[in-house]
């Protein structure tokens, strides 16, 4: 299946590792260039190095998504480099943190700066502009690894505003959809710290999992690359979980 993505100008938020990564790798590979940021310069370059050997134009800049003005020149700075902005996917999280307050400016309000500001370049687009939230699937039960913290909390806020936004969009062309991942698992990622520092703990939430592992950033990628694409024309307000079957729910 063609995806439609060749040419495609798309914005990821946090994609110098992990799931941010594997998204940006995925719409390279789809012909699709790109505008990056993270806020640690070396990983940062480092990604945008390796997209750009995959035949992508790409532009990378160190942005705090907290920092909303930076966050609105980023995508100002990846409309005019790239000749405008068909996708935007949001996937910067403040993670685990307990700090509430922090929770909405890492992952509330840069989604809502973002969407906002993007608005008029997505509904510009020749191909329908679509944007994609990173959500969780702590957003959606409080078990384990969820709990009365913020990061399920700021996520559930977060899929209420995209399913809002879906609707408020759609007269304009501009798709707006939610992933939900489960636990993934990569070097370097929260998943694999727990593997290695509290085992019993990794082992009781991989247990949880019909699949029996937990999932890969690639795995991820490709569900918010499909619902991205015009492959998608007609799926906008839903939320996609990918989590090996991790939720129990209808
Ligand atoms: N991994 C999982 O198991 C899992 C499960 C469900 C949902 N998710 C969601 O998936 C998304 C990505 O998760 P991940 O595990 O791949 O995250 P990660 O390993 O923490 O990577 C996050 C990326 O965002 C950048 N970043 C972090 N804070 C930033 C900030 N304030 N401003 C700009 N860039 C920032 C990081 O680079 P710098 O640190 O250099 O800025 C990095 O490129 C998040 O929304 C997360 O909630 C993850």
């Amino acid at each position: 299946m063609d995806l439609g993505l060749r040419g495609a100008r798309v914005v990821v938020t946090g994609a110098s590792r992990g799931i941010g990564r594997a998204i940006a790798e995925t719409f390279a590979a789809e012909g699709a260039d790109l505008a990056i940021c993270a806020r640690s310069p070396r990983p940062l370059h480092e990604a945008a190095q390796s997209l750009r050997e995959s035949g992508a134009t790409v532009v990378a800049r160190e942005v705090d998504v907290a920092d909303t003005d930076a966050l609105r020149a980023f995508v100002d700075t990846a409309a005019a480099e790239l000749g405008g902005v068909d996708v935007v996917v949001s996937n910067v999280s403040g993670g685990s943190a307990a700090d509430w307050e922090q929770a909405l400016r890492t992952d509330v309000l840069p989604f809502v700066a973002l969407a906002e500001h993007a608005e008029e370049h997505l509904a510009a687009s020749d191909r329908g502009g679509s944007v994609v939230l990173i959500s969780s699937t702590s957003a959606l039960h409080v078990a384990p690894p969820s709990g009365p913290r913020p990061y399920g909390a700021v996520k559930a806020a977060l899929n209420h505003h995209a399913a809002a936004l879906a609707r408020a969009l759609a007269p304009r062309g501009v798709r707006v959809n939610t992933v939900s991942p489960g636990p993934i698992e990569f070097e370097g990622g929260g998943w694999a710290r727990r593997r290695d520092n509290d085992p019993d703990y990794y082992a009781s939430i991989r247990a949880r999992i019909p699949h029996g592992r937990l999932g890969r950033p690639e795995e991820v990628a490709r569900a918010v690359v499909f619902l991205a694409s015009p492959a998608a024309s007609f799926v906008t307000g839903a939320n996609l979980t990918v989590d090996g079957g991790f939720l129990d729910r209808v």
